[in-house]
C-alpha cells in the first residue's frame, strides 16, 4: 500500500516551495497540457477508472484526470512536495517518492508522468515499477522533453544565437550535474519497451516560441528559480540578466525543445 517514508530523496533541483515554483507550473500547465490532454485523450479514459498520476507538481494533470473519471473513478496524485496540488473530491493527494515509496500492484487502468523520470538517475527501474503497479493491459504515457534538440535559426543575430545557446548549454549542464537526462525524451519510448511496456506509440512535437509564450516564460522563471546553479556552471549574472532581456525582446523568435509522449500499455 501506499507509503510516506522516502528512504533517500533525489537530488531534484527545482523546489516546489520555491519563490518561482507556482510560475513554473503555470508556464507548464500552458505550454504542455494540450499535447498532455490529446494523449490521453487516445486512452479512452472515463468515468470509473483509477489513475496515478506521478510528480503532479502544480496538478493541472491530476485534476483534468480527476474530471475525467468521475464519478466513480479515482484519481492518486503524488509528488515529493505536493503542496500545490489542488483538492477534489476524486483526487487523493499524497506525499510519496516515487523511486522508494510504495505502491499497490497492478492497481491502475492509466499512469501519467510528465518531466519526472528525467529527473530520476533510477528512471529504468522507476519505469518497471511502474509496468508492475499498472493492471495488464494498463496504460502508460510518459510525456519529456529533450533540450538539447535546438537549432539556431538564421534568423537570430549571433550575439543572441551565442547568449541562448550558452544558456541552455549551462542549464544542461545543471540538470545533468543533478543526475537528469535533459535529453531522456527521445529515449524514453526504448527504456519502454526495454521495461516490458507494448504497443509503444512515441510521438515529438516542436512549435516556434517568442516572448509572451509559455515556452519563453518558462525558460525566464528557470533562469531565476535556478540563478546560483547556472553560476556554478559558468554563467555570469550579467549574462544571465541580458539573456532574459533577449527572449523578452518583441522580435525574438526559437524553435522550441522537443516534446516526446509515449503512450505504451502493461502486458495483457
Ligand atoms: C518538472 S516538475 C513537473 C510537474 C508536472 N508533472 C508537470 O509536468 O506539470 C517535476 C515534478 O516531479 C516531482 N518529483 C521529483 N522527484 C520526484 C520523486 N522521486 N517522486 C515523486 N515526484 C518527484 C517534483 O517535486 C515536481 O513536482
Amino acid at each position: 500500500m501506499i507509503g510516506f517514508n522516502s528512504a533517500t530523496t533525489p537530488d531534484y533541483v527545482f523546489d516546489n516551495n520555491g519563490d518561482h515554483s507556482v510560475d513554473q507550473h503555470r508556464y507548464l500547465a500552458e505550454l504542455l497540457d494540450p499535447l498532455t490532454f490529446e494523449r490521453l485523450r487516445q486512452t479512452g479514459v472515463t468515468d470509473g477508472w483509477n489513475c496515478l498520476e506521478v510528480g503532479a507538481g502544480g496538478g493541472s494533470v491530476a485534476l483534468w484526470l480527476a474530471e475525467r473519471v468521475a464519478p466513480t473513478g479515482s484519481v492518486l496524485a503524488t509528488d515529493i512536495k505536493p503542496g500545490l496540488i489542488p483538492r477534489r473530491p476524486g483526487l487523493t493527494v499524497a506525499q510519496h517518492d516515487i523511486v522508494n515509496d510504495p505502491l499497490p500492484e497492478s492497481a491502475f487502468d492509466l499512469i501519467h508522468a510528465r518531466l519526472v523520470l528525467s529527473h530520476l538517475p533510477r528512471r529504468r527501474q522507476v519505469l518497471e515499477r511502474l509496468r508492475t503497479v499498472l493492471r495488464p493491459g494498463g496504460w502508460l504515457q510518459i510525456d519529456e522533453i529533450d533540450i538539447t534538440h535546438w537549432v539556431a535559426p538564421p534568423t537570430l543575430g549571433p550575439r543572441v544565437r551565442d547568449l541562448y545557446g550558452a544558456y541552455v548549454a549551462a542549464m544542461t549542464r545543471v540538470l545533468s550535474a543533478a543526475g537528469s537526462d535533459p535529453t531522456w525524451g527521445r529515449s524514453a519510448a526504448r527504456d519502454m519497451k526495454e521495461a516490458g511496456l507494448v504497443e509503444v506509440d512515441p510521438v515529438c512535437w516542436t512549435e516556434m516560441w517568442g516572448p509572451g509564450s509559455p515556452g519563453v516564460g518558462l525558460l525566464i522563471s528557470n533562469s531565476l528559480h535556478l540563478e546560483d546553479r547556472l553560476l556554478e556552471a559558468g554563467m555570469t549574472r550579467s549574462r544571465l540578466r541580458e539573456v532574459r532581456e533577449v527572449m523578452a525582446d518583441p522580435e525574438f523568435r526559437t524553435p522550441s525543445f522537443a516534446v516526446h509522449s509515449i503512450l505504451a500499455r502493461g502486458p495483457s
